[in-house]
C-alpha cells in the first residue's frame, strides 16, 4: 500500500501552471441574507458570463423572496453547497474564474470570511480565490449601525452588534479582496473590474 510518504513532495516546478488569461466567467456567490438580495441579483443578471454558487442558507432565502432556483436554473449554472469540501471551488484552479463575488453577504460569512475560516460554498470560493489572487468583491451589507431591511413579509429595523462591525472592518484588511457596503458601491466595483477585464454591462436583466 503507497503512504502518503511515497507520494512526497512535488519538484519545484512541478505544478501545473495557472494561466489567467483563460479566466473568462465571474463566479457570485450568494449566502442566507435577505437583505439586499434582489439588488445585488439585478447588477448579477446584468453582468455577461456568470454563474451563481449558493450556501445552503441562500438555497433557503432565495424562494422567500421570490427567485426559486429553478428558475435561475433556466439562465444561469448553479453549484449548490453539496459538500464538505466545496468541490465546484475546483473550477478555480481550473482557471474558469476572473473574479469572486459574495453578494449579499450575511454577518455570519462575513465573520467566516474577516477570520480565514472556509467551510460553505461562499466562503470556500472567497478564500480559495485569495489565495489563488483572483480578486473578490464582498458586499458587506450590514454596515452601518441601523439598517432598515426587508423581511419576506414586511420591512424590518435591526442594529447589527458591534462584533458585526468590528468583522467588517478586519475584512477589509483581507488580501485580494475589496469590500463593498453599498448597492452603488457595488455596482462602482463591478463597473471598474469589467472595465479591468475590457468587458461591458450585458443588455439583459431580469
Ligand atoms: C428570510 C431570511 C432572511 C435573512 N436575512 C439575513 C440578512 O439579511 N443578514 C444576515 O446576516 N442573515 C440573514 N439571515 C440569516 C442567515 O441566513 C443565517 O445566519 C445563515 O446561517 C447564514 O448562512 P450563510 O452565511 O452560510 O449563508 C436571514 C434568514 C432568513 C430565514
Amino acid at each position: 500500500m503507497r503512504s502518503a510518504s511515497d507520494v512526497g513532495a512535488a519538484p519545484p516546478g512541478a505544478a501545473r501552471a495557472s494561466d489567467p488569461a483563460r479566466r473568462h466567467r465571474f463566479a457570485w456567490t450568494i449566502t442566507g441574507s435577505g437583505h439586499f438580495l434582489t439588488e445585488s441579483l439585478e447588477l448579477a443578471f446584468r453582468l455577461p458570463e456568470v454563474d451563481f454558487f449558493l450556501s445552503a442558507a441562500a438555497e433557503e432565502v432565495l424562494p422567500l423572496y421570490g427567485y426559486p432556483i429553478e428558475r435561475l436554473r433556466e439562465r444561469f449554472r448553479v453549484f449548490r453547497d453539496k459538500s464538505a469540501s466545496g468541490r465546484p471551488v475546483g473550477m478555480l484552479y481550473d482557471d474558469v474564474y476572473h473574479t469572486v463575488v459574495v453578494a449579499p453577504a450575511t454577518s455570519n460569512t462575513v465573520a467566516k470570511c474577516a477570520y480565514g475560516l472556509s467551510d460553505t460554498l461562499p466562503t470556500n470560493m472567497f478564500a480559495q480565490a485569495g489565495k489563488l489572487g483572483i480578486p473578490g468583491i464582498i458586499f458587506a451589507c450590514d454596515g452601518e449601525p441601523v439598517v432598515i431591511t426587508k423581511s419576506p413579509s414586511d420591512w424590518v429595523e435591526l442594529r447589527p452588534r458591534n462584533i458585526d462591525l468590528e468583522n467588517v472592518e478586519r475584512l477589509k484588511r483581507i488580501d485580494h479582496c475589496r469590500v463593498v457596503e453599498s448597492v452603488t458601491s457595488l455596482e462602482l466595483a463591478l463597473d471598474a473590474r469589467l472595465a479591468e477585464l475590457s468587458l461591458k454591462w450585458s443588455t439583459l436583466s431580469s
